[in-house]
């Protein structure tokens, strides 16, 4: 039966885009600062985490203001695993949304992850993610996603590129080991791929001795180079000053 505009469309959800009454551009003059993603990409114990929280500590003390979303924290939440969902919400909806690490799972993870950082941009925030993210593709989608909704330059994407071997020498969480011994599947760098991105704007050359606080510097001095940071707190007013590592 063919439908007319009169005729709602039952298969099709009936949603529609608002353009806010507050603009981006309004709230990022506010701010002092131009929206954006950074996002951290790189094997587990990379210390993509480490360099993030390290780079969100300098943004704040320079008055800037920014957040982290972060790998395995926003999967006690929003991207929880089925286990965790079933106690409250019962098995039927735990195992329709409820997320592993199959590549399903890990595009199901990005693309939410994805949505939720685009938001943060749009609200005027250097947003900060942290995710293993190993597949080309889903990183790609949240890239695209960021320019069609926003401008161009609102994906950063850093590369944390420590070998394997270090990152597995470090084993923060034991999980290489388990890996290793067939307890954990589908382990990125053991078990499952890692396709390390072609072009990013960052690439931290990690596993060669600097402290995570120095490779934090290098990408909020990109951040600064690129004019993000515009209502940056002379260095005077900040404390400690970013970049310079006190030895803490
Ligand atoms: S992603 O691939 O979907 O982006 P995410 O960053 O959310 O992964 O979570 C990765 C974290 O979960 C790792 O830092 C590690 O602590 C833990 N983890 C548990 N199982 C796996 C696995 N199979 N592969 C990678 N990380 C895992």
């Amino acid at each position: 039966m063919a439908t007319d505009s009169s005729t709602p469309d039952a298969s099709r959800p009936q949603i529609v885009w608002h353009d806010h009454v507050v603009s981006r551009g309004e709230r990022e003059k506010l701010l002092g600062q131009r929206g954006c993603v950074v996002w951290f990409t790189g094997l587990s114990g990379c210390g993509k985490s480490t360099i993030a929280n390290a780079l969100d500590q300098q943004l704040f003390q320079a008055g800037v203001k920014s957040y982290l979303l972060d790998g395995d924290n926003i999967r006690h939440g929003l991207c929880a695993p089925a286990t965790v969902l079933a106690e409250e919400y019962g098995q039927e909806l735990a195992q329709r949304f409820g997320l592993g690490f199959a590549p399903e799972d890990r595009e199901e993870n990005i693309r939410r992850i994805g949505s939720v950082a685009q938001l943060f941009a749009a609200a005027g925030l250097i947003t900060l993610t942290a995710f293993v993210s190993p597949y080309r593709r889903d990183r790609l989608r949240v890239r695209e996603w960021l320019q069609a909704q926003g401008r161009i330059t609102d994906f950063v994407e850093v590369f944390v590129d420590t070998p394997l071997a270090i990152c597995e020498q470090r084993d923060p969480k034991g999980l290489y080991q388990k890996a290793r011994a067939g307890l954990i599947p589908h382990f990125t760098g053991i078990s499952d791929p890692y396709e390390a991105p072609e072009a990013p704007e960052i690439r931290l050359a990690a596993g060669d001795g600097r402290t995570p606080r120095e490779l934090a510097a290098e990408v909020f001095h990109y951040l600064r180079e690129n004019k993000f940071l515009l209502g940056e707190k002379p260095p005077s007013e900040a404390s400690p000053s970013p970049g310079i590592d006190n030895g803490e």
